[in-house]
């Protein structure tokens, strides 16, 4: 049975127990300030080597500063999770919070988890202050039509940190205020 909580410092092990599998089939990039979309395959089979230990610092360091973390668990598995970060970003003439963290395992996608916890992460970002929040997503096709979906729109400048963080990322905000 799944049930939800926030999570705390304790949990971020967890968060590797989260399958990424996924067939990606196409991606985004920009093109002229507009999305181009562009096949290209690539089979997602779990976490890049090094990538969950990383992300366990980034998180413990969110945590550590006051973000927000929530997971979905089955039994005491974590099958998805979102994290917002309490850092502001100026941009878009507003102040925003990162969604530093959404994903949903792939047996439990397509059956709302994802939109409610991007809701649940939006109602957290305007609780810290936020007129809106910045997303910095993968730039795969799923991915970017999930958020656009969502109501978020394609930032004319990307933070300049976090663009460096993730240059091939599609940056997007979703307006809060
Ligand atoms: C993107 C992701 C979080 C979506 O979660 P999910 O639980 O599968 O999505 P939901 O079931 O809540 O779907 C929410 C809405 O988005 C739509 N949606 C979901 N996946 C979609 C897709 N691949 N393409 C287009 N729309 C999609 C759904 O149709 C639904 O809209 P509707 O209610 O109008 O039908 C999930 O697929 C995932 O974790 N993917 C891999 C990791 C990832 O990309 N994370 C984001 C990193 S930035």
């Amino acid at each position: 049975m799944l049930n939800e909580r926030l999570l705390t410092a304790q949990d971020i092990p967890l968060f590797k127990l989260i399958d990424r599998a996924e067939l990606i089939e196409a991606f985004y990039r920009l093109l002229d300030g507009q999305l181009l979309c562009y096949p290209q395959r690539e089979v997602v089979s779990g976490w890049p080597p090094g990538e969950a230990e990383h992300d366990a610092l980034v998180l413990q360091a969110c945590d550590q500063r006051g973000g927000w973390l929530y997971g979905v668990l089955d039994e005491q598995r974590l099958v998805a999770a979102a994290v917002v970060d309490c850092l502001v970003i100026h941009n878009a003439g507003l102040q925003l919070r990162q969604l530093k963290f959404l994903h949903v395992s792939q047996a439990y996608r397509g059956r709302g988890l994802g939109q409610r916890l991007f809701g649940l992460a939006a109602e957290q970002a305007r609780r810290m202050g936020g007129e809106g929040l910045y997303v910095s997503a993968t730039p795969s096709r799923n991915t970017v039509d999930f958020y656009r979906r969502l109501g978020c729109e394609l930032l004319s400048v990307p933070d300049p940190a976090l663009y460096r963080l993730e240059p091939e990322d599609i940056h997007l905000y979703l307006r809060l205020a």
